[in-house]
C-alpha cells in the first residue's frame, strides 16, 4: 500500500505499525482518515507517538470509525462515560487489567471493531502490550484442524471477568461491576470472516470463551487451550513499548492482546474508547 498522507513503519513481521505524520487531535480530513483506516487493515494495529489528546479529542478520533461503546461493567472516567480508565497504582501488586491475552468483549451479541488505547502515564520501565496476529493463527492450522472448526461455533460470557463470584475491588483506580447478567451466553463462530478485509481469522479467547457450542466444558477445552496456546506463538505477535502520550488503536476482529504486568512500585495510566463493531460471522 502506498500511502500520501501518512508514515507507517511496520514495527515486527506479524502486525503492527507506527504512523507518523498527522496529528489526532485534528479533524482528519477524508484522505488522511482513509489512509490511517487502511494501515489499521493492512496492520491490524497501529501506533502513534507524542499526541497530546484531551478526552473529546480521543472520543473524536474513534467516533471517525464508529460509534463508541460504554462498557458494560467498567465505570467511565468523570463526564466520560464512553472512556474507561485502565490505571494501575504504584502501591498496587496484584493482578492488572488486560493482564490475560483476549480479544475485547467478545461476550457480546456485536463485539467491538476496535479500542484507541491512549497513555497519560506510563512507568519508567515495563507496561508494554502484546498484540497477536489471529488471521496468522488461522492460516498456520493444518487443513484438517480448519476444516473442523470451519463448523464449530463457541459460547462466551462476561462470567470470569465480571461475574458474581468474581474478587470485589480488584483495582485501586477501575470501578468494576461484579453482575448476574454476566453469565448469559453469546455464540459467534470459532472462526470468523472480518467483514473489512474478508479475511478469516481464529475467534475464541481465554477470558470470555467457554465452550464449543454443543460441546461440554471438558470436552471443549484440551482444543480451547490448544487453541489459545497456538493463536499466540510468539512468530504472530508485536510488542509495543509505551511512552506518555502514546496511541495503540486495535482491530478487535483479528487481533488479541495482553498488558504486561511487570512494572510494580510504578504507576501506568490509560484512557481507552472502544468502537462499536458488528455481528460476527
Ligand atoms: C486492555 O486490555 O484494554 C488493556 C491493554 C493495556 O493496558 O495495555
Amino acid at each position: 500500500m502506498h500511502y500520501e498522507h501518512i508514515e507507517v513503519r511496520p514495527i515486527a513481521g506479524a502486525l503492527g505499525a507506527e504512523i507518523s505524520g498527522v496529528d489526532l487531535a485534528k479533524p482528519l480530513d477524508n484522505r488522511t482518515f482513509a489512509e490511517i483506516h487502511q494501515a489499521l487493515l493492512d496492520n491490524l494495529v497501529i501506533f502513534f507517538r507524542d499526541q497530546t489528546l484531551t478526552p473529546d479529542q480521543h472520543k473524536a478520533f474513534g467516533r471517525r470509525f464508529g460509534g463508541l461503546d460504554i462498557h458494560d461493567y467498567v465505570g467511565g472516567v468523570d463526564g466520560h462515560p464512553e472512556i474507561i480508565p485502565v490505571i494501575k497504582e504504584a502501591e498496587e501488586r496484584g493482578k492488572n487489567f488486560g493482564g490475560i491475552w483476549h480479544s475485547d468483549v467478545t461476550y457480546q451479541e456485536k463485539p467491538a471493531l476496535g479500542s484507541v488505547l491512549y497513555a497519560h502515564e506510563t512507568p519508567p520501565y515495563g507496561g508494554d502490550t502484546l498484540f497477536a496476529n489471529q488471521y496468522l493463527a488461522y492460516e498456520t492450522l493444518s487443513d484438517g484442524m480448519k476444516a473442523m472448526l470451519g463448523g464449530l461455533q463457541a459460547v462466551h460470557s462476561a462470567v470470569k471477568a465480571y461475574g458474581p463470584e468474581r474478587e470485589r475491588g480488584r483495582y485501586k483506580s477501575i470501578q468494576v461491576a461484579a453482575r448476574e447478567e454476566a453469565k448469559q451466553e453469546m455464540v459467534h463462530p470459532v472462526v470468523r470472516t472480518h467483514p473489512e478485509s474478508g479475511r478469516k481469522g481464529l475467534f475464541v479467547n481465554g477470558v470470555f470463551t467457554l465452550r464449543f457450542a454443543g460441546w461440554t466444558e471438558a470436552e471443549s477445552q484440551p482444543l480451547l487451550q490448544f487453541l489459545y496456546q497456538h493463536s499466540v506463538r510468539p512468530e504472530f505477535t508485536c510488542r509495543f513499548p509505551w511512552r506518555d502520550k502514546s496511541v495503540a488503536f486495535w482491530d478487535n476482529r483479528c487481533t488479541q492482546h495482553f498488558a504486561l504486568n511487570d512494572y510494580h512500585g510504578h504507576r501506568r495510566a490509560m484512557h481507552r474508547v472502544t468502537v462499536s463493531g458488528d455481528r460476527p460471522f
